[in-house]
């Protein structure tokens, strides 16, 4: 492998890696702005400026590529000097209004400035602004704290394959917006404001909720579809304030869809049935024996969201059986997606059609698709992790387990509260084959359970055995 000297470590690298991330590799740091590695490179902000053996001018090290024999340096006179210029040029017209930015606490800018920049800057004129812009429903953009890195419009046209974000007029008044002020139409959208070195794209829905430094991260996966893109989620005191990206270049790249992104609000939802009930709210006894008299002596189906964990699901195979007979298994949760080969990709960028994260894992666990009950049928067990569309159940009792709305589980003989993807740990299996992990993050809420604890406790109450 090719070698080179940076800050006089030697660093293997391959072949057409870039300065930035061949550093990255021994844990020295460039500081950049324009460069992203998932978009192109047009080296403009020049912040990545390094000084390269032979060569008379400091050079951009997100778009030179490493070469064998190359000695670098990242901390010498002149890249210091360069380093706080570019600073200073960059917060001419930056409001430096850190205190009430969403971005503190997680921005380049505010990061690089500290660390590179200079606490002195020339600029006497005044500076210029910007009202607010809405850019639809996810993302408000804050012209005031843009650096023109241009990424947000890169992301658009290479990655969300829009041209809503656009550059207009130059120098000094140059502006990033969008065409006539039109929304950005894009399931992606969100991506934008991670993506933004600087407070200037923000989300609307995380916006003054909460101190960046106040949340906890946990590394799970998405469970809005069969992808399970890789993803982080922020919370505190139990309650999810939102959901970011994680790199993962098999499954997503750096990418989330709004839908993923967003699909924890049902979480923190208030209408969420969070305590047991027996047509109104009772205790988990009293829960568990409605549920059992409900489907004692009957003929009985089992109903398994394809949002439930490998897991989750070998224990219902387990326990079916022993607890509820000969009650066939069949697992649901898109309208229309019954099996792997109806699940194919829902745009070009990363969506699938199956809007749960397990099918193509319970359909290895030997589970088939719904499509209807069978003749006789008379209660039904249902039991889903929270996502997975509920099917249409007419003339038969129901007993739901699991993640359900008040207004969902009307008329149902009763609810046990179980656990939804942020509040429990398992294995689910995209659409390639891939096994990935549920991280738990937070409790479930109130007096909710995991489905292991449910099956337990109705497995050894009382009457835990029907037939
Ligand atoms: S809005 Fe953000 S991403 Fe877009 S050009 Fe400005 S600083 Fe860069
Ligand atoms: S593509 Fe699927 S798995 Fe990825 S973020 Fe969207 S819903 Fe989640
Ligand atoms: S990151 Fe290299 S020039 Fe902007």
């Amino acid at each position: 492998m090719p070698k080179c000297i940076i800050d006089g470590r030697e660093v293997e690298f391959t072949p057409g890696q870039n300065l930035v991330e061949v550093a990255k590799k021994v844990g020295i740091q460039i500081p950049f702005f324009c460069y992203h590695p998932g978009l192109t490179v047009v080296a403009q902000c020049r912040m990545c400026a390094v000084e390269i053996e032979k060569m008379p001018k400091l050079q951009t090290a997100c778009s030179t590529p490493a070469a064998d024999g190359m000695v670098v340096k990242t901390r010498s006179e002149k890249v210091i000097q360069a380093q706080k210029a570019t600073m200073e040029f960059l917060l001419i017209n930056h409001p430096l209004d850190c205190p009430v930015c969403d971005k503190a606490g997680e921005c380049d800018l505010q990061d690089f400035s500290f660390k590179y920049g200079d606490a002195y800057s020339r600029y006497t004129e005044e500076k210029r602004t910007y009202l607010d812009l809405d850019m639809g429903p996810v993302i408000k953009k804050n012209m005031n704290r843009c650096i023109h890195c241009t990424r947000c419009i890169r992301f658009g046209t290479e990655v969300a394959g829009i041209h809503e974000m656009v550059a207009v007029r130059r120098g000094n008044s140059t502006e990033i917006t969008t065409v006539d002020g039109r929304p950005l139409e894009t399931d992606y959208a969100g991506n934008y404001a991670d993506l933004c070195p600087t407070g200037s794209l923000t989300l609307k829905d995380f916006r003054f909720k909460k101190r960046v430094w106040f949340l906890k991260r946990t590394s799970t996966i998405c469970e809005g579809c069969a992808r399970g893109c890789n993803m982080t989620i922020h919370q505190d005191n139990n309650v999810i304030y939102r959901c970011t990206p994680r790199e993962n270049m098999e499954v997503n790249k750096y990418w989330l869809c709004d839908e993923g992104r967003f699909n924890f609000r049902y979480v923190n939802e208030e209408s969420r049935v969070t305590v047991p009930m027996a047509r109104g709210e009772v205790d988990w006894d009293a829960a568990l024996a409605a549920a059992r008299n409900a489907l004692s002596g009957k003929k009985v189906a089992v109903l398994v969201g394809s949002d439930l964990t490998q897991e989750e699901a070998q224990l219902l195979l387990q326990f079916v059986p022993r607890h509820l007979g000969e009650a066939p298994l069949y697992h649901f949760g898109t309208p229309g997606i019954r099996s792997p080969q109806d699940d194919m990709p829902a745009d070009r960028i990363l969506k699938r059609k199956s809007k749960t994260a397990n099918l193509h894992g319970l359909e290895k666990l030997g589970l088939k698709g719904f499509e209807a009950l069978p003749s006789g049928t008379q209660a039904v067990l249902l039991v889903r992790g929270g996502r997975a569309r509920l099917p249409e159940l007419k003339g038969v009792v129901t007993v739901g387990v699991g993640v359900f709305r008040a207004d969902e589980a009307q008329g149902f003989a009763a609810v046990l509260p179980g656990a939804s993807f942020a509040e429990k740990d398992g294995t689910i299996v995209n659409f390639e084959g891939r096994e990935q992990h549920l991280r738990r993050a937070i409790n479930p809420p109130g007096q909710s359970k995991l489905l292991s604890e449910i099956l337990m406790v109705w497995a050894n109450s009382k009457g835990g055995t029907h037939v």
